[in-house]
């Protein structure tokens, strides 16, 4: 159900520097004991049908949103139950693909609508919020955006008109229905010297493509917040190159709201201290953190078997149950400063990291590929009381 087309997926060095390898066996031995011992009630399975299921949205009420981003299948209905479990449980709705350039502009002066209208009713009728992703990334954009009528490279002012008219007719057309935009994707390096990541935007307009972008989106819709999104802000380097665009477009009068912090964590990496300290950096900044596409993969990287493809053993369900836990008790903790969590699919069956970085069984959210709540849902939903971790 992944709709990602797989030509456009990040490649695997970039990927790689997300989740970095380790030894899953010893860890995964480790941890289970120490689980054991710390939360033993956590621990075990939750008694099938008869404890019911509260809505995670509920449990986080006073605390920050509860988003899930989502593909057609919520309202095609072939899944009689999606549409149910996502209004049940969650408060806030991104489009997974149906916003990106390529699904909504695929080729110079066509703009196809549907999908992204109907998840917007779709939220309206379930009294969710949207957020709106993405305006300019560099993946998920046809080819035909950074040519020429000659076929070659646009140059920098060909390419700013095109954005601009982009920008206008897509938050144009939301402007009202859409809390905020995900202005800019991904456009910081994390390695290397350059700060910015190469990109044809950043090849044909400069560095400054990023402040043109947020000027467009601001004069288009005023009232909608304005989001930088980007992953592994773990890595100090590339949180402080991530800090130093934000306080630039700030300085410039742009009215940065949150910066997007992606989340595609494992089962160790980031460590809850590297996570914390990312959130003290940007709350010394003086915007919200949302982390906008949270999942916890059960692989590592470079892991090609599908050995989960039956089903993902009791003691590593628990691991990630203990992780979700240690998670969001730091997101509580810190609520005042977090807007939004959202969770890059709503359960197991639906998951972009059953086909990314290879085709394995993956399990990385809280519910089942049945719609099943799992041990991570449990300990989720007991967070949410927890003080302080560690
Ligand atoms: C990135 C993008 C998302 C999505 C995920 C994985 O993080 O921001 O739109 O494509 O990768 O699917």
């Amino acid at each position: 159900m992944n709709q990602k087309p797989p030509a456009k997926l990040p490649d695997l060095s970039e990927m790689s520097a997300r989740i970095k390898p380790g030894t899953r066996r010893f860890f995964i031995l480790g941890l289970t004991v120490l689980f054991g011992m710390m939360m033993p009630a956590r621990g075990e399975l939750p008694p099938a049908g008869d404890k019911p299921v509260p809505a995670l949205k509920d449990i986080y009420k006073n605390d920050f949103l509860i988003g899930v981003a989502v593909g057609p299948y919520v309202y095609q209905n072939e899944d009689k139950t999606i549409g149910e479990l996502v209004a049940k449980h969650f408060n806030c709705l991104t489009c997974e693909n149906a916003m990106k350039w390529a699904s909504l502009h695929p080729a110079a002066g066509v703009y196809t609508f549907e999908t992204a209208d109907k998840l917007v009713e779709f939220a309206k009728a379930k009294a969710m919020q949207v957020v709106g992703h993405t305006l300019v990334w560099e993946q998920q954009t046809p080819e035909w955006v950074f040519k020429g009528a000659d076929g070659k490279d646009a140059n920098r002012d060909v390419l700013l008109v095109k954005m601009r008219e982009h920008i206008e007719k897509v938050a144009g057309r939301y402007r009202g229905k859409i809390k905020g935009w995900d202005v800019v994707n991904e456009a910081v390096a994390g390695g290397g010297k350059e700060w910015l990541s190469d990109s044809p935007w950043k090849r044909i307009i400069g560095e400054d493509y990023v402040l043109k972008a947020y000027e467009f989106a601001q004069q288009v819709d005023p009232k909608a917040e304005l989001y930088y999104n980007d992953y592994e802000l773990e890595n100090p380097l590339k949180r402080e190159r991530c800090v130093r665009l934000v306080k630039g477009l700030m300085d410039k009068g742009i009215k940065i709201h949150a910066v997007g912090n992606q989340a595609h964590w494992s089962l160790t990496k980031p460590s809850i201290a590297e996570i914390e300290q990312t959130l003290k950096d940007f709350v010394a900044l003086g915007v919200k953190i949302n982390f906008t596409e949270l999942d916890v993969t059960l692989y590592n990287w470079g892991d090609k078997n599908d050995i989960y493809q039956t089903g993902a053993p009791p003691e590593v369900l628990q691991q990630q149950a203990a992780r979700y836990a240690a998670i969001f008790a730091l997101f509580h903790h810190y609520r005042q400063h977090i807007d939004r969590v959202t969770f890059w699919g709503p359960t197991d069956k639906y998951s972009w990291l059953n086909s990314f970085p290879v085709r394995h069984t993956n399990h990385p959210l809280l519910f089942d590929r049945a719609g099943l709540p799992k041990p991570a849902f449990w300990s989720v939903s007991e967070a949410a009381g927890e003080q302080k971790p560690r």
